[in-house]
C-alpha cells in the first residue's frame, strides 16, 4: 500500500513536507497527487492533504484514511467528491497550539494596554499617556474551547485576565468562566472587552458575526478573529467599527485570501490585518502527528483527532 500527498503549496514546501514525512515513516511508499495511473491509484490507502484542490481524492478505491495537515477542515468538507465513508483526521499540532497562544496573548495585551493606538499616536508625534487598566479589569471571551481556544483561555487566565469561554457543550476549564448555549453566549458577549473567535467554520457558525450579533457585544469592544474569514460578515463589521459599536478588530483570516489590495480593511484605522499566520502547522512536529495516525491505522488501532463529519469539525 502507499501514501499520497496533496496540497496547495509551492514546490519547495511540498518537497520539505515529503522529506519530513518520509523520515518519520521510512517504511512507507509515497507518491504525489494525482497518482500516475490506475495501478498507483489502487495502491493508495492513505491521503495526507493540505487544503487540496476539490476532486483530488476521487478515484482512490482503497483509501482508508484522509489525514489533514490543517486544523480546520471546512474547505475539505465542502468538496462534494470527498469520499463519504473514509475516516478524516485533522491536524492537532503542539507547535500550532503554542503559536496560537502567542498570537492571542499579543492581541489581548495590545488591546488592553492600548498599544495599537499608541503606535498610531507615534505617527502623529503625539505624546498622550493612556489609562492603565489591570488585567483583571479586562474581560476576554474566547469562542470555541477546543484544542486552540481552550489553551488560549488558560494562557490568558494565567496572565490575570477575566476570561470566559464558550463552547457547544458544557465545558470545564480551571480559572475560566465556562459558558454554553444561547444564554451563555449573550451573557459573555455583553460583558467582554475583547472577543476572540476560535470556532470551527460550520453551517452553525458561518456568518456568526453579523449585524445582529455585533449589536449584542459590549459597546466599544474589540473583535479578534483567528479562525475563519467566513465567520464574519465583513460589511457588518465595517459598519460596527464606523459606528463605534466596536472599537477595533484584529483579523487574521478573511473571506477572500489573500485579502484583495483594494479591500477597506487594509486602510481602516481601527483594523489590524494579519496574513493568516496566527498559527501555522509546523512540519517538524506535525510529521510526528501524522506518523502516529498512520501507525494506528496500520495496527488497526483507533485514530486520533477524527473529524465528526455531520458536525463539521
Ligand atoms: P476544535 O478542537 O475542534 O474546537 C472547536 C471548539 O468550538 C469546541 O470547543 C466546540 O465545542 C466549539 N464549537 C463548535 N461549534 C460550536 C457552536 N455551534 N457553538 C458553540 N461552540 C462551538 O478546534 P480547534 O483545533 O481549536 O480549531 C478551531 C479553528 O481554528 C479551526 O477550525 C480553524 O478554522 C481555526 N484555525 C486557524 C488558524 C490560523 O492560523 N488562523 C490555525 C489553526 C486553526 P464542543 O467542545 O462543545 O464541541
Ligand atoms: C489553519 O488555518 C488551519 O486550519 O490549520
Amino acid at each position: 500500500m502507499s501514501i499520497v500527498l496533496s496540497g496547495r503549496w509551492p514546490a519547495a514546501e511540498q518537497q520539505q513536507w515529503l522529506r519530513l514525512l518520509q523520515e518519520a515513516l521510512p517504511g512507507e511508499d509515497w507518491c504525489l497527487a494525482p497518482p500516475a495511473d490506475a495501478v498507483q491509484a489502487a495502491a493508495v490507502d492513505i491521503a495526507i492533504v493540505a487544503n487540496p484542490e476539490p476532486g483530488v481524492l476521487q478515484g482512490l478505491p482503497n483509501l482508508r484514511l484522509i489525514q489533514s495537515l490543517w486544523a480546520g477542515v471546512d474547505r475539505l468538507l465542502q468538496d462534494p467528491t470527498l469520499p463519504p465513508e473514509v475516516p478524516l483526521a485533522r491536524m492537532v499540532d503542539p507547535a500550532m497550539n503554542e503559536a496560537m497562544v502567542h498570537t492571542a496573548l499579543w492581541a489581548v495585551l495590545a488591546l488592553h494596554r492600548g498599544f495599537f493606538d499608541l503606535h498610531a499616536q507615534q505617527g502623529q508625534s503625539l505624546w498622550r499617556q493612556p489609562q492603565q487598566l489591570r488585567a483583571a479589569e479586562w474581560r476576554v471571551m474566547v469562542l470555541g474551547m477546543g484544542q486552540l481556544g481552550g489553551r488560549v483561555a488558560q494562557a490568558l487566565a494565567a496572565q490575570g485576565y477575566a476570561v470566559s469561554g464558550w463552547s457547544r457543550r458544557p465545558a470545564d476549564c480551571a480559572g475560566v468562566q465556562t459558558l454554553h448555549g444561547a444564554e451563555g453566549l449573550a451573557q459573555g458577549l455583553a460583558a467582554a472587552d475583547t472577543v476572540i473567535n476560535l470556532l470551527p467554520l460550520t453551517e452553525q457558525t458561518r456568518d456568526f458575526f453579523n449585524a445582529a450579533r455585533l449589536t449584542t457585544m459590549k459597546r466599544g469592544a474589540c473583535l479578534v478573529n483567528l479562525a475563519r474569514g467566513a465567520h464574519v460578515v465583513e460589511d457588518d463589521l465595517l459598519a460596527a467599527l464606523d459606528s463605534g459599536q466596536l472599537s477595533r478588530a484584529v483579523l487574521d483570516v478573511f473571506r477572500q485570501e489573500p485579502l484583495p489590495a483594494d479591500h477597506p480593511f487594509w486602510q481602516h484605522p481601527r483594523v489590524t490585518v494579519l496574513p493568516h499566520c496566527a498559527a501555522q502547522t509546523d512540519p517538524r512536529s506535525a510529521a510526528a502527528v501524522v506518523r502516529t495516525n498512520v501507525l494506528a491505522l496500520r495496527a488497526g488501532q483507533p485514530l486520533a483527532h477524527r473529524v465528526h463529519r455531520p458536525r463539521g469539525y
